[in-house]
């Protein structure tokens, strides 16, 4: 279904007199608009600040080669967001985001993160012949004791998608134009989301909510496929010489890794730390959502001060994985076989029922409402994003039955590595976009 615009009214003629009256309304409201904006200064906001904001280096200072190389002092506990108002209504909250972007600067100390770092396969071992099963996989061929190794917080090698077949001529998919990687390598920021298989619609982020900083510096990165592209640009969203359409850059994806392309999804929605190697931030969320928030008051509300390195929504109304297995099947969401196989692996390796009455409990949510997140490239935040994928990878591509199971293992394993983790409220989730449905399939 096409989009259309509201139809015009018929315009009529206006009686002589009526003229007179709204000529003269519009000269009055137009004399209070004047007055305010000039001898009421005191109605710009004020920037709210913060100690440590004050300190900081400038984002604009940050050098690209070495993302996390200052030396971050202080340590900020990780604060557990409020529980989730009880009302059935969906409605956003009020977000108290600072008032101004201009006065923003990245806190320079603002966690004590953990230390280590991650090298990625990038050619799989394995020799490959086209009538065996060893061909090139985008996730590669992890053995299940490579998987385990993988879980631990420390410098290491592990798959983490983009890997290729060791000739070089085998392509094992989501191929970029060299271009589009080159100002990909740019970003310290980054804003991304996806459309593959024509599911959706493009949703333009609302231009005049972002501030003159995201603008210039912030990149804002859609990734979609031909089918896609060739689909929007028939409905009149053709990118400009710069490959722009809005404050969107489109990148257009080769070789789709996958048939299921709610799996190839999961390659931006999880490896941005893959994709942007320079970037220090990054936020996610679906394509069903228009973002009407500025990406550097998001980084500052649902990072620097909850003093977090990842930022994930709870699901709205479930909590517990064996609620949503239930909801996977009834909706017909996935082959139950396989939800089955994978649910069935996670329980024989301890995933346990939520119970919200532990008080140890190391999540406020079991599931997750995983359409937007909010990312510091942090070495345990990267590792997380690269085994919740290779999760996916290798079970369903339904994130929200392995993102506990990851967590808690990830957790379990390295007890004395923080994590600052931030699983805020649904409706802080609907506080910064603008949801939609997605695209129905005719
Ligand atoms: C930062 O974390 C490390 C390792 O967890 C710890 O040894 C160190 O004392 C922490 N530093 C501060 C300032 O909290
Ligand atoms: C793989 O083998 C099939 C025939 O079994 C052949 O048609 C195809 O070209 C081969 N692919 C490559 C990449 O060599
Ligand atoms: C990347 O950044 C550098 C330094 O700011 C600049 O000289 C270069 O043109 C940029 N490259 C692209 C492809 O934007
Ligand atoms: C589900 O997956 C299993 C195992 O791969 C397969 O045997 C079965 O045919 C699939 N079921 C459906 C309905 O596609
Ligand atoms: C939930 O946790 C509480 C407190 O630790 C415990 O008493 C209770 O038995 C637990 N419930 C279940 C179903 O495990």
């Amino acid at each position: 279904m096409a989009l259309k615009g509201p139809r015009r009214p018929v315009r009529r003629g206006i009686p002589a007199q009526r003229r007179r009256w709204i000529l003269w309304l519009s000269f009055l409201s137009l004399f209070s608009f004047a007055y305010v904006s000039l001898f009421q200064p005191h109605f710009s906001f004020l920037a709210l600040h913060y100690a440590w904001i004050d300190k900081g280096a400038s984002i604009n200072e940050i050098e690209a080669t070495n993302l996390w190389s200052k030396d971050f002092l202080r340590r900020t506990p990780f604060s557990r967001p409020p529980r989730p108002n009880s009302r059935k209504h969906h409605v956003p909250c009020k977000i108290d985001f600072v008032s101004s972007v201009d006065s923003l600067i990245e806190p320079e100390s603002y966690i004590n993160f953990t230390r280590f770092s991650l090298n990625y396969i990038t050619r799989d071992q394995y020799s490959y012949n086209n009538n065996s099963i060893n061909v090139p996989l985008f996730g590669g061929h992890q053995t299940l004791e490579e998987r385990e190794h993988s879980y631990h917080a420390r410098n290491q090698m592990l798959h983490c998608g983009f890997v290729k077949g060791d000739t070089g001529s085998y392509d094992s998919g989501f191929e970029l134009d060299g271009k589009d990687k080159k100002i990909m390598a740019n970003c310290t920021v980054v804003v991304s989301s996806c459309i593959f298989g024509n599911s959706d619609f493009l949703r333009r982020p609302t231009k005049h909510k972002m501030g003159t900083y995201t603008k210039m510096n912030v990149c804002f990165m859609m990734f979609m496929d031909a089918l896609t592209l060739d689909k929007l640009s028939s409905e009149g969203n053709i990118p400009d010489k710069n490959g722009k359409i809005g404050l969107w850059r489109v990148i257009l994806v080769k070789s789709l890794p996958y048939t299921d392309m709610r799996k190839t999804g999961k390659v931006p929605k999880f490896l941005s730390h893959r994709l942007f190697p320079s970037a220090r931030y990054s936020i996610w969320f679906d394509s069903k959502m228009r973002l009407d928030t500025d990406p550097m008051l998001i980084i500052e509300y649902f990072l620097w001060r909850k003093g977090a390195e990842y930022a994930i929504s709870r699901h709205y109304d479930r909590s517990c994985v064996w609620d949503e297995v239930l909801q996977n099947k009834k909706l017909n969401k996935y082959n139950h076989t396989l939800i089955d196989e994978q649910f069935n692996f996670y329980q024989s390796d301890g995933l346990v029922r939520f119970n919200q009455s532990d008080p140890n409990i190391p999540l406020p949510s079991f599931v997750p409402e995983g359409s937007f997140i909010v990312r510091a490239h942090t070495p345990i935040s990267n590792l997380f994003s690269c085994l919740w994928f290779n999760e996916v990878n290798r079970f369903t591509s339904r994130d929200q039955l392995s993102f506990a199971y990851t967590f808690l293992k990830l957790r379990r394993l390295n007890p004395d590595k923080p994590f600052h983790f931030n699983m805020f409220m649904d409706c802080e989730r609907r506080a910064v976009a603008k949801l939609f449905h997605h695209r129905t399939q005719p």
